[in-house]
């Protein structure tokens, strides 16, 4: 069945966000995909078909875009999507640690989900907050940062009860009309890019001598 069939205002709205020429309506394939994630949970062959016809592209080229983002699915998750951010940053803080750990106690390897449909796991490229590594998002609602083994451990068992706690900061990132970044708190955090300064010579540490190598 048609996903799109019955809205024809939505998709109406989109395609008006961009030129009408044909780039301008492959330009729509993501907010297409949006929908269906959103709606359905994960994008099925048959909706990436739908997606391409009204793109006017291949399905090939709707599936090779999801491949880029981790936010797109194939297949159902669990309730709860566990994704591990595992780029540099937060492997030097422990994040395969993490993973093994949470592999272990759910039973479940990358793209499964539990038994119970609770839980389901995924590694991810830098999720953007290095600073607070090892960092966990849950499902698009948020990340949990500086997650240690107590710390996932507390996090598994409140999970398994329905009782998830808030995280550190949701997604998007919300920013205050002073331009600061404000955390799920309500704190502002960082300062605003105009009191950035590029580094001069002098910020950097001396260059070291070079030295005559003998053969
Ligand atoms: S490396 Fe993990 S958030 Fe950037």
């Amino acid at each position: 069945m048609s996903y799109f069939a019955d809205k024809q205002d939505l998709v109406a709205d989109i395609f008006s966000r961009y030129p009408s020429s044909p780039q301008g309506k492959r330009s729509a394939l993501m907010p297409l995909l949006r929908e269906v994630q959103d709606a359905e949970g994960y994008v099925t062959k048959d909706r990436m078909h739908e997606i391409a016809a009204l793109c006017g592209t291949t399905a090939t080229e709707v599936r090779s875009v999801m491949s880029f983002y981790s936010t797109y699915h194939t297949l159902p998750t669990g309730k709860y999507h566990l994704q591990v951010c595992s780029t540099l940053m937060c492997a030097l803080a422990g994040s395969d640690d993490l993973w093994d750990e949470l592999v272990s106690q759910l039973d479940v390897q990358a793209g499964e989900v539990t038994p119970d449909g609770r839980f389901s796991l995924q590694k991810v490229e830098c999720l953007g907050s290095c600073g607070t590594a090892p960092v966990v998002q849950i499902n698009d609602e948020g990340f949990y940062e500086n997650v240690t083994p107590t710390r996932c451990k507390h996090l598994l068992t409140a999970l398994r009860a329905d009782n998830k706690p808030l995280p550190d900061n949701k997604i998007p990132v919300m920013v205050n009309s002073a331009g600061l970044q404000v955390l799920y708190s309500g704190q502002a955090a960082g300062g605003p890019h105009e009191f950035l300064s590029p580094l001069s010579d002098t910020d950097l540490p001396p260059k070291p001598e070079a030295k005559e190598v003998k053969p």
